[in-house]
């Protein structure tokens, strides 16, 4: 049969918008929209992620923040598990971090001094005489640019940012992409992968403070935590390593099995002293470079459990010593004391002062690389 000019491009019409539709019906498991402006007039988006068990996970361009991330509690009930702001305001404004990216380095080095290959770096110095997260203005404080990608494993977003040169005394220019995907299996995988031009340190982390209870004028001490590690790095003043690594058994820093955090946080222990509660890094169990399980953090109350997935040595758990009800966030809660917590996957800290802890040296033609998951499921 003859087919008319006419009928064969009202096929393709017809094809390429069956294409378009499916196209369509994938993205709309991200949908984009404005989330507020720079002082400058730069526009932030914000994406917001819904996998197909109507969990939700919200990321906007400034910081790579995650500004929501709604799971269900054991009755199915859907709830926002992070704390965070309203507007784009209070994450300008914000001193805690909340839902960030940090970096360069996530945590401390000690008096923002480094060498490397015989060159030394003075970085910018912003808690007490040490440098944190990256300094003044640190990943969580630039705008990154955001692209919805095409992922069969979930609705998936990455944020992209070019660290320049000498920014916050960093050598080399950094290339940095992060990928958020929210699964069918209600994981939030976070992939990190960074290049540079020159010698440098990169140590990126995520920065979110959760409570499973979904209820922010709770604080975290009833959630039980465990965390596969049979050491941690013991600090002294200003929350700088000593250099030992130091067994958690007999310590409050045992969490080999699971233990309720609010149980021992207050205990007259020298390093809960000086962190004012957990602010530690445990040295995990496993080979760092491999994805395995890492800790998990249980919330008797909602039966919501979070699984910690990741390829790193070091995990940093801090559990909010420092709100003080100044920061307002959502929906007006002041945030108090111990309201959230962070898990923050990463090398230790103060790295490259320490040549026996696993390295954080990236050169030109290498790629670092991180993966870290969260989990959700409840018990
Ligand atoms: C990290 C640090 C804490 C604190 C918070 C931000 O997790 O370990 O000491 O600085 O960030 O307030």
């Amino acid at each position: 049969m003859k087919r008319s000019p006419a009928f064969c491009l009202l096929a393709i019409l017809a094809f390429s918008s069956a294409a378009a539709n499916t196209r369509g019906t994938d993205t709309q498991l991200v949908k984009t929209t404005v989330f507020g402006k720079l002082k400058d007039g730069r526009e932030v988006r914000q994406f917001t992620l819904t996998n197909n068990r109507g969990v939700t996970m919200q990321a906007i361009e400034y910081g790579a923040t995650i500004v929501s991330l709604s799971v269900p509690d054991r009755k199915g009930k859907i709830e926002d598990v992070v704390l965070g702001y309203d507007s784009l305001q209070g994450y300008v404004d914000d001193t805690s971090y909340f839902g960030a990216i940090v970096g360069r380095y996530g945590n401390r080095i000690r008096r923002g001094q480094f060498q490397l290959d015989g060159q030394r770096y003075s970085l910018t110095i912003n808690d007490g005489e040490n440098h944190l997260h990256g300094g003044r203005i640190g990943f969580n404080k630039v705008l990154w640019n955001g692209t919805v990608l095409d992922d069969p494993a979930g609705p998936s977003v990455q944020f992209r940012y070019v660290s320049k040169d000498g920014e916050e005394g960093y050598p080399g220019t950094v290339q940095i992409a992060v990928t958020y995907t929210l699964t069918d299996q209600n994981e939030l995988r976070i992939k990190y992968e960074g290049t540079t031009d020159k010698p440098t340190i990169l140590n990126p982390t995520q920065h979110s403070y959760f409570n499973l209870t979904g209820d922010f004028t709770r604080t975290i001490l009833d959630h039980t935590l465990m965390i596969e590690a049979d050491a941690f790095t013991p600090v002294s003043k200003g929350l700088i390593p000593t250099g030992e690594l130091q067994k958690v058994a007999g310590t409050p820093l045992d969490f080999r099995t699971a233990v309720r955090i609010g149980l021992r946080i207050d205990d007259a222990d020298e390093q809960l002293r000086l962190g004012q509660g957990y602010d530690h890094n445990w040295v995990l169990r496993g080979n760092p470079g491999q994805v395995r399980k890492v800790a998990e953090l249980y919330d008797p109350l909602s039966g919501r459990l979070m699984s910690v997935l990741t390829d790193q040595p070091g995990l940093q758990f801090y559990s909010g010593n420092f709100l003080n009800g100044a920061a307002k966030g959502k929906k007006g809660i002041a945030y108090q004391r111990r309201s959230g917590l962070c898990l923050e996957t990463q090398a230790y800290p103060d790295t490259p002062n320490n040549p026996q802890f696993p390295q954080v040296t990236l050169r030109p033609g290498q790629v670092y690389r991180q993966t870290t998951i969260y989990h959700f499921s409840t018990r």
